[in-house]
């Protein structure tokens, strides 16, 4: 479901560029690594050490998902991994597509890479005939979220293991018109 399209540079970064390109199966592993520094770095300062762990282990155990149905990117720097997202389609509604697997390094955030992900996502769903997007944002990421035009539906409290449960909200947005592309470098 990706193209060569698909891989794009990051323009506005001058000398110092970040590119996306489809996830292949050898980023499995290296992005697990980096969703695992991503949430103990950035989530857990709002969920505390022990449901911030939790959540990490859930990523290893999802990264296949990351070739399966749908489209996943990755931001890359050079050979270094600096963000992954994409979405994957509703099992019930046909025009429903769901951001998932969006983490960012911690040391590279506030640079576009999150955006440019999910406006990649955006592109990709639209494409797909998907024309509203849902994602369960951690709550460490409801501003971002909240930035990119996605507005919170509710809240919800998942069990991932007994006695640890994650606070999660529901967002949403309704793609009226995919984002443009950046100009390929
Ligand atoms: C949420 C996350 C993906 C954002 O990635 P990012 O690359 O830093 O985000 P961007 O630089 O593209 O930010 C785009 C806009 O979102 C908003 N935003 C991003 N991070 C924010 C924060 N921590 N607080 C408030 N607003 C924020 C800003 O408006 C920002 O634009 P600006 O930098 O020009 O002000 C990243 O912080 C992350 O990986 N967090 C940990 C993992 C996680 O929670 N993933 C989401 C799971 S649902």
């Amino acid at each position: 479901m990706t193209s060569h399209a698909d891989s794009l540079t990051d323009m506005n970064e001058g000398a110092d560029p970040f590119r996306l390109r489809p996830v292949r199966a050898s980023d499995l592993d290296p992005v697990a690594a980096l969703q695992e520094a991503s949430i103990m770095t950035l989530g857990a300062p709002v969920y505390g050490e022990a449901k911030a762990r939790a959540w990490a282990r859930l990523g290893y155990q999802f990264r296949h998902d990351l070739l399966g149905e749908g489209a996943f990117w990755v931001a890359e720097q050079g050979q270094r991994l600096l963000g992954v997202g994409g979405w994957s389609p509703d099992s019930l509604e046909a025009d429903l597509a769901w951001i998932r697997y969006l983490f960012v390094d911690p040391q590279a955030t506030r640079r576009g890479i999150g955006r440019r992900l999910v406006e990649q996502a955006e592109r990709s769903a639209y494409a797909a005939g998907r024309r509203r997007l849902r994602v369960w944002s951690s709550l460490n990421a409801v501003d971002f979220y909240r930035a990119l035009g996605f507005l919170p539906e509710r809240r919800a409290r998942w069990p991932m293991r007994t006695a640890l449960e994650l606070d999660n909200v529901l967002m949403a947005k309704r793609i009226e018109q995919a984002p443009l592309a950046p100009p390929a470098g």
